[in-house]
């Protein structure tokens, strides 16, 4: 099992996006049932890419502050993907979630090994932005993080600090890698394309070659419930994710 952890400073970069269509890419290549997915983000709305009900409110959450498992919450979704909702939580529940998480640095890890996750061949992660004691779950845990970036300034900026994160990480765990992946990018924006050139000549092969570009099948696909790959197969987001799971599964061959 390989872990990766889908990680931004920025709000709205579109980790949540990314997350549940690159893993929705790599199981159309690795096959059902080889990728899960865990939502570690108190918006719960990576299952929303995977077409579960509205009606189920459980989630990793609620079902960790009640010390049961997360294997009976775990969403087998109909694309490959099997999903781990966050959940719908009180704001009292929330806090007694993140004061466990505090607790035990290792929780998601070892609920990973006890929910069979760890039979699948890649586990996705998505964080909140920034800083908090799920992105330090998700890190403690990860082979592999992926920082999703926007092709402004914004984003440029908020690199320093991701590198500093980063570091942190790798000196605990010398194993640990990173990638950056660029989002919604506009090949018509020329400022855009100037940022992912600085940043590739500051970062080389860290960051991923193929970009996601901007595409409204995203924000579509996510209205339906569904993967792009499976709403617009065709689409250009879809050719993007499917060039980035193969990177990702040469990646994971190694
Ligand atoms: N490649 C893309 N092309 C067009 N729209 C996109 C793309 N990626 C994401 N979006 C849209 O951008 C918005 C934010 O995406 P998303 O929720 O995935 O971001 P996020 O980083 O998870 O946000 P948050 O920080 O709140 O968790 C959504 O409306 C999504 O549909
Ligand atoms: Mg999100």
């Amino acid at each position: 099992m390989i872990v990766i952890a889908v990680i931004s400073m920025k709000g709205g970069v579109g980790k949540t996006s990314a997350t549940a269509n690159i893993a929705a890419a790599l199981a159309k290549q690795l096959g059902q049932g080889a990728v899960g997915v865990i939502d570690l983000d108190p918006q719960n709305s990576l299952r929303l890419h995977f077409g579960q009900s509205n009606a189920v409110t459980t989630g990793l959450s609620s079902q960790s502050v009640q010390g049961v498992g997360w294997r009976e919450v775990m969403y087998q979704s109909e694309y490959g993907v099997d999903c781990v909702p966050y959940g719908d939580v009180t704001e009292s529940g929330r806090e007694a979630f993140e004061a466990l998480l505090e607790e035990q640095p290792d929780f998601v890890y070892q609920q990973i090994l006890h929910a069979g996750l760890s039979e699948k061949r890649v586990v996705l992660i998505d964080t909140p932005p920034g800083p908090s004691v799920y992105l330090r779950q998700a890190t403690n845990c990860a082979d592999l993080a992926i920082a999703v970036l926007l092709a402004d300034g914004g984003s440029y900026a908020t690199i320093p600090a991701m590198e500093a994160w980063l570091a942190e990480v790798q000196a605990e765990r010398p194993d640990f890698q990173s990638l950056y992946l660029f989002n919604q990018v506009d090949g018509m924006n020329t400022l855009g394309l100037d940022v992912i050139e600085v940043v590739r000549s500051h970062l080389g092969k860290r960051v991923i070659k193929n970009v996601i570009h901007s595409d409204e099948a995203v924000a579509e696909a996510l209205a339906f419930q569904q993967p792009v790959s499976i709403y617009a197969p065709h689409s250009q987001s879809t050719r993007d994710l499917d060039n980035i799971a193969k990177q990702l599964a040469l990646y994971l061959a190694q």
